[in-house]
């Protein structure tokens, strides 16, 4: 059969046309989605997409530059041709979502050079109702084992000048801040040298991925990548002229390559999520799908939690982590008082930042090998004891290790620290790589990178360690594969409102990162900052939101793990942090109500082991009325809903915290009409009655 559709795909490609009309094709399961191979008659191979009858990617190219051998990509012949079709449910041992389904069909094409030495490779697609992938495989072959990858030359031809939420193509950096224009419009070398970032390296015209975008007649797109594992980042070059999208790999100025690797070998799926409306790209779990399924098996150990934390504090300048400026924040004491405040109110971890010594040597040295090490704790913060205290109180303490970008020192150490770890009991650590990354040449997001992240998340699940990587590379959906990595960052989070020299995070940040970053998996955001204004200590900053805003992130922003990272004074007795107590962290169904790219988002979330809802909504600086209709909830059941609303006056800069506690019987016919504040939002906890 595979022969017969192989002989007679030769048959019908033997005219040499692009496009001809019985080109190969691939349709989804409801076949929405198609995706046709293309040829020219240079033999260079190519596809195009269509999307219910009309073209969303035009015909688009591939191919790869080596050292020490021709360029792939021209002269190449169909060799054969294989379709498959696959449909199952699988189960997240946490997630926004219990069950996946994963369901698609399949066409692997083949090529063969015509001219010696006749290297051959297979691109696979997978196709689905809400996107589909592509990888290229490189089989193992005669005379080719080792490849030097200089350049993946991977096209996606737009068809319109679309309009696009972009982040710069930063090899070292994804804290910059979403600008949506027009795509001929993208200028990406004009975000070069920003006051707040360390480490930045944006060579070309590029975007990052996940990048969204919206077609005039209003569909969706979204192009990253899934399952990135020993390969460098990929960001899209960007031809504006052309309409035109070409992967770019972050490369590695001390080996001069992208990327080295040996046969077999596959690249990471390039992904295209299509979704006739921006709520339906949130609820496609295409990039899971595309990733291999859990190989650590049984993750109990990896516990989603809410967690404060010795943190904000820092941000806010009020303490420092390290212990020569005479204010240290992780001390002995300090952290009982995390502890006490968890403990009182159903969080889960406190997380202690500066708690080692080596902090005095952080920021700003080129020597940083060897400054931090993950055993050592300053003399004024008892680790030990701290330990002990939190256990007594049925709270964990969260790790964590700042390598200040020095990725070797960390390596030898990973054992020695996760063991520490192992025997205290503790499954959770941060990391960090604040910095240019040491050695020289390397870049966060390029093949070595990528590689030393896996690593730390292969040692750590051998120390039953779950990962909370900040500065880390771009979440490719490897969570399904490796369930430790718990969370990351790789946006940008919380901290910049408390000392961004460009004005913080404004209104409009929330609504684009939920339709952005957040396509790539769950973030470490950090919200719940009930002190908006920040006063007395950061004068010149502020949080651009209103409180119920930082509420409704809990809901609409996916991690397991959650911080309520202000102050605990801030807390403590205000009516609104009912809310942060409440609502949960690990789901058993997300229900997307509806949004718009930037401008609002509303989200409905279903709690795991239990029938409580949780609801959030959150808009730009555009104040907004909307209508909540409450349809996600089962049938004929009554629930107490306590809304979280701005109040009428309610604003992000001129009254932020103004904000009405109301509760009210809700069932699945309900529809409630909810004012939004410019840069505001609303949070509902949805208990049964
Ligand atoms: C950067 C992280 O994003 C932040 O959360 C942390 O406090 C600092 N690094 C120090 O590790
Ligand atoms: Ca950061």
């Amino acid at each position: 059969m595979r022969l017969l559709a192989a002989v007679l795909a030769l048959l019908l490609w033997s005219c040499h046309e692009t496009q001809p009309p019985s080109s190969p094709v691939v349709t989804s399961p409801s076949g929405k989605i198609e995706v046709a191979l293309v040829q020219n008659s240079s033999g260079q191979a190519g596809y195009v997409v269509r999307y219910e009858g009309r073209t969303v990617i035009d015909t688009s190219w591939w191919g790869f530059d080596f050292r020490d051998l021709p360029p792939l990509g021209r002269g190449l012949r169909l060799a054969a041709i294989d379709t498959a079709a696959f449909d199952e449910t699988w189960e997240q041992p946490w997630g926004e979502q219990r069950l996946i389904r994963n369901h698609y069909r399949e066409l692997a094409a083949t090529f063969a050079e015509q001219a010696l030495p006749q290297r051959r490779f297979t691109v696979r697609f997978r196709v689905y109702d809400d996107g589909l992938g592509f990888r290229f495989e490189f089989p193992a072959q005669a005379g080719l084992d080792t490849l030097v990858i200089m350049d993946e030359h991977t096209q996606f031809q737009l068809t319109g000048d679309h309009t696009c939420w972009w982040t710069p193509g930063d090899w070292d950096i994804y804290e910059h801040l979403y600008t949506r224009s027009r795509f001929s419009r993208i200028d990406a070398l004009s975000k070069r040298n920003h006051p707040n970032l360390i480490a930045t390296y944006i060579p070309f015209n590029a975007v990052n991925t996940p990048v969204t975008m919206r077609t005039d007649d209003g569909l969706h797109l979204a192009f990253h990548e899934a399952a990135l594992t020993n390969y460098p980042g990929m960001t899209l070059r960007v031809d504006t002229a052309r309409l035109l999208m070409e992967s770019e790999l972050v490369g590695s100025d001390r080996f001069g390559w992208k990327a080295l690797v040996t046969l077999p070998f596959h690249t990471p799926w390039r992904t295209i999520q299509i979704s006739p409306d921006a709520a339906g790209l949130l609820a496609s779990h295409l990039i899971l799908n595309l990733n291999e399924p859990n190989k650590l098996g049984d993750v109990s150990w990896v516990r989603p939690m809410k967690y404060n934390g010795i943190w904000w504090e820092m941000h806010l300048g009020i303490s420092t982590w390290d212990m020569a400026s005479g204010r240290h924040g992780a001390t002995t004491e300090n952290a009982r008082r995390y502890i006490d405040f968890a403990a009182a109110n159903g969080l889960g971890g406190v997380l202690v930042e500066g708690w080692n010594t080596g902090w005095e040597h952080w920021i700003g040295f080129e020597d940083r090998e060897g400054v931090f090490d993950f055993v050592t704790p300053y003399p004024d913060y008892d680790l030990e004891e701290v330990v002990r205290y939190a256990r007594a109180k049925g709270v964990t303490l969260i790790m964590h290790h700042e390598t200040s970008a020095a990725p070797r020192t960390y390596e030898q150490q990973l054992d020695t620290a996760y063991a520490l770890m192992q025997r205290l009991g503790l499954h959770t650590v941060k990391t960090g790589y604040v910095g240019k990354i040491i050695p020289r040449g390397e870049y966060h997001h390029g093949q070595w990178m990528v590689n030393h992240y896996r690593k730390v998340l292969e040692t750590a699940a051998r120390y039953q360690v779950a990962v909370n990587a900040h500065e880390p590379i771009k979440d490719t959906g490897i969570r399904r594969t490796y369930p430790n990595a718990l969370s990351r960052e790789g946006m940008r989070g919380q901290e910049f409102n408390a000392w961004a020299r460009d004005g913080g995070n404004p209104p409009a940040h929330l609504p684009t990162v939920a339709f952005t970053r957040m396509l790539a998996g769950p973030f470490d955001f950090t919200p719940g900052v009930f002190h908006i204004k920040l006063d007395p200590w950061k004068p010149d900053n502020q949080v651009n939101t209103t409180l119920a805003q930082q509420l409704a992130a809990y809901v609409v922003i996916y991690s397991p793990v959650q911080m309520a990272c202000d102050l605990p004074q801030h807390y403590e007795g205000h009516p609104a942090f009912q809310f942060i107590r409440d609502v949960a962290v690990d789901w058993e169904q997300t229900r997307v109500l509806g949004g718009e790219v930037g401008e609002y988002v509303i989200i409905a979330r279903q709690e795991r082991g239990t029938d409580r809802w949780f609801a959030g909504a959150l808009t730009n600086e555009q104040e907004r009325r909307i209508e909540l209709a409450f349809d996600f909830l089962p049938s004929g059941k009554s629930y107490r809903a306590v809304v979280y609303r701005d109040a009428d006056d309610a604003h992000w800069n001129d009254n932020p915290t103004a904000i009405e506690i109301e509760e009210r019987r809700v069932d699945a016919t309900t529809v409630l009409p909810v004012r939004l504040a410019p840069g505001g939002g609303c949070a509902i906890s949805l208990f049964p009655m």
